[in-house]
């Protein structure tokens, strides 16, 4: 038996006032992958041409979510994202001014980009018909993304892991914090926050496997983050 999903109301007004919010997440996280990218561009010039392909990817996914708004007559809360953006782009910044290239590519390659797949896939079936095939199509850059950060971190993997803990203590409460004024207007559009935090650990703890962390050292620190997260 195939379970039916329950599809909200585009046109109603609670639907469209939390996808004002939603959608402008979206398109303010994806103009800040595209500025991150471009820095790590800079950051790691022997890759400078492929990262900055991946950053205009983002700069292509901001503006074909902005298409997404305008099509079901959405004005984004751009200001609000801005805001809830300020602390996770902050310890970028901070991480690429400091010339940490570790800290850099967890931030947004792992972290970011893994939120981004969970979000997405999440988002994927409850979404409008306009806006659908355009996640579809945005959910496999995503994953080349992710990619991009772990076959960097992979074969450096002994000289990096303690500095990939640290950097996930300090960065993965602060992508969950912005989850919090968001919980609201996540159900309204159709997508449960413990179904998509759910997801963001699942595809989380793959890309830390991914890079040569074993799985339970995986669950050890995700384990910690969570109860931090929750107390
Ligand atoms: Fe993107
Ligand atoms: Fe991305």
């Amino acid at each position: 038996m195939t379970a039916t999903i329950a599809l909200p109301d585009y046109s109603s007004a609670a639907y469209l006032e939390a996808y004002s919010r939603i959608n402008a997440m979206v398109i303010v996280g994806e103009g800040l992958a595209d500025r991150h990218f471009r820095l790590l561009a800079r950051a790691i010039p022997e890759d400078a041409e492929t990262l900055q392909t991946l950053a205009a990817m983002e700069g292509r996914h901001a503006r074909d979510f902005v298409g997404c708004g305008v099509h079901l007559g959405v004005k984004p809360d751009v200001p609000l994202a801005r805001s809830l953006f300020v602390p996770l782009h902050a310890l970028f910044l901070k991480a690429s001014r400091a010339g940490d290239r570790v800290a850099c590519l967890v931030i947004q390659c792992l972290i970011v980009e893994s939120f981004a797949v969970a979000a997405y896939r999440c988002y994927l079936p409850v979404a409008d018909a306009y806006a659908r095939p355009i996640t579809a199509e945005v959910l496999k850059d995503e994953a080349r993304h992710l990619s991009y950060g772990e076959d960097w971190l992979r074969p450096r993997f002994q000289e990096v892991a303690e500095e990939v803990v640290a950097c996930c203590r300090r960065a993965v409460p602060v992508a969950l914090g912005m989850l919090e004024r968001l919980k609201p207007d996540l159900d309204t559009i159709g997508i449960a926050p413990v179904e998509l935090v759910g997801e963001f650990m699942a595809c989380f703890q793959e890309s830390l496997v991914a890079i040569g962390f074993s799985p339970a050292r995986c669950r050890q620190v995700l384990t910690e983050l969570a109860a931090e997260a929750l107390a």
